[in-house]
């Protein structure tokens, strides 16, 4: 892998550059990523292949200079986004009534959560100064980022063994400050479903806003259940969860800038509309944090989703619990290592008590892995996508060399081609 190079010039280039040299130097600077493409990268990319990539491409390039804040000058565009509202919704069973907005990633679905959460709460108890949303440990940190612009906070509940939110936590952590409460389906650093009926239980009990993080569960969990495997209750169905988040620039494979906030009730999306027309230009309005929209972006989104189908998704998400138990496999032929909970889906998070410090080091990486690890407990972590098929046994045998070699901290690991 090569090191970037500090930028040679800081100045706009006086005449430009060629068009072979502009490609010349991003393929340079392309040259030091993680080596996705041979299913290196233990997160970050979700690639659905390389048909899929073009598609997404053509249509991208097709509406890169169109923009989504103007459904009058670009009415397919609207037509595409109500499209992808409307192929997404049932695939999360949410009820007649329920509306959605397309957003650029999980961090805005998230911010526009919280501030639909904030909106509510001052509805009904207008002298609440700083609403609190409780979170468990594993929440995402974009959660906090949210609190942070919008006045609120977020209050951290401790998770129960399972690495899950534990309900009783939740309830004793309920005061008069409390909004909401967010559940993720699943976390990032554990793949673990938090439990979200018991936690719908008590958003009604309290009355209280019920979130499910599904950035990264929402286009893999339907189409896992529909490969046959369990999946815990999470979606809209849940009573009690009042809206979700799900990535379509994760496992909906579409490219990165595309995501959904769904609200189970279509008037909830009315806390997230903003209007203004008190300048030169008259009225103003957007119903997500973005002004310009990324055409391009929810064109891809539109092609991908269109073209995959649910053929194409259950097809990947058969490859993705394949991968997923020959590694679990791999592990235990190795031993010594536990899953952090159960993780039915995508994520797969594992530590190795006793042996922390292989991962610390991160002698994987030295063999030309791009590792992703958690902190607390030390483990390491991955986002299976349907690319890791291709690198699972490489993955599995580096593994155990790393393993072994760190038994013998005298040998050296080698540095391996690939
Ligand atoms: C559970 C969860 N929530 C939120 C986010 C934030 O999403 P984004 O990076 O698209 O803003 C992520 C990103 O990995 C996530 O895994």
């Amino acid at each position: 892998m090569m090191v970037p190079q500090a930028p040679s010039e800081s100045a706009l280039p006086r005449t430009g550059t060629c068009e072979t040299e502009v490609f010349r130097r991003l393929q340079d600077l392309q040259s030091s990523d993680a080596d996705w493409r041979a299913g290196r990268s233990a997160l970050h990319v979700y690639w659905a292949g390389e048909d899929v990539q073009r598609i997404s491409a053509q249509a991208y390039t097709m509406f890169q200079q169109s923009n989504a804040l103007a459904p009058r000058a670009f009415p397919g565009l609207q037509q595409m986004e109500q499209e992808i509202i409307a192929m997404s919704l049932p695939l999360w069973q949410a009820p007649v009534g329920a509306g959605a907005a397309v957003t650029s990633g999980g961090t805005e679905s998230i911010i526009l959560a919280m501030q639909a959460i904030r909106h509510r709460a001052r509805e009904q108890r207008p002298a609440l100064a700083r609403p609190v949303v409780l979170a468990g440990r594993s929440a995402h940190p974009a959660w906090e980022k949210a609190a942070g612009l919008l006045g609120m906070h977020i209050h951290r509940v401790p998770l129960g063994s399972d690495f899950c939110m534990d309900p009783g936590a939740v309830a004793g952590a309920v005061t008069g400050d409390v909004a909401g409460i967010v559940g993720s389906a699943p976390s990032l650093p554990f793949g673990t479903v938090d439990p979200i009926p018991a936690l719908g239980a008590l958003a009604q009990k309290y009355d209280l806003w019920l979130h499910v993080d599904a950035c990264l569960g929402g286009y893999l969990a339907p189409f896992v259940r529909a490969q046959g495997h369990a999946v815990p209750e999470y979606d809209l169905s849940v009573p009690g969860v009042r809206s979700l988040s799900a990535d379509l620039h994760k496992y909906g494979y579409a490219p990165k800038g595309n995501a959904l906030i769904a609200y189970r009730d279509a008037e909830d999306l009315a806390r997230n509309r903003f209007y203004f027309d008190n300048w030169p230009k008259g009225g103003y309005e957007t119903r997500t944090l973005a002004g310009t929209r990324s055409g391009g972006a929810l064109a891809a989104a539109w092609a991908v989703m269109t073209n995959l189908g649910e053929k194409g998704y259950k097809e990947r998400a058969g490859q993705i619990m394949q991968t997923r138990a020959r590694i679990e496999a791999g592990l235990r032929d190795i031993g010594g290592f536990e899953l952090m909970g159960k993780q039915p889906l995508g994520v797969l998070s594992f530590m190795s008590p006793g042996r922390d410090a292989f991962i610390s080091e991160d002698r994987l990486g030295r063999l030309g892995w791009y590792t992703s690890r958690t902190a607390h407990p030390v483990g390491l972590q991955m986002t299976l996508t349907p690319i890791h098929a291709r690198s699972t046994d490489r993955f599995l045998e580096d593994l155990e060399r790393v393993v072994h070699a760190q038994a013998d901290s005298s040998k050296e690991v080698a540095i391996s081609t690939y």
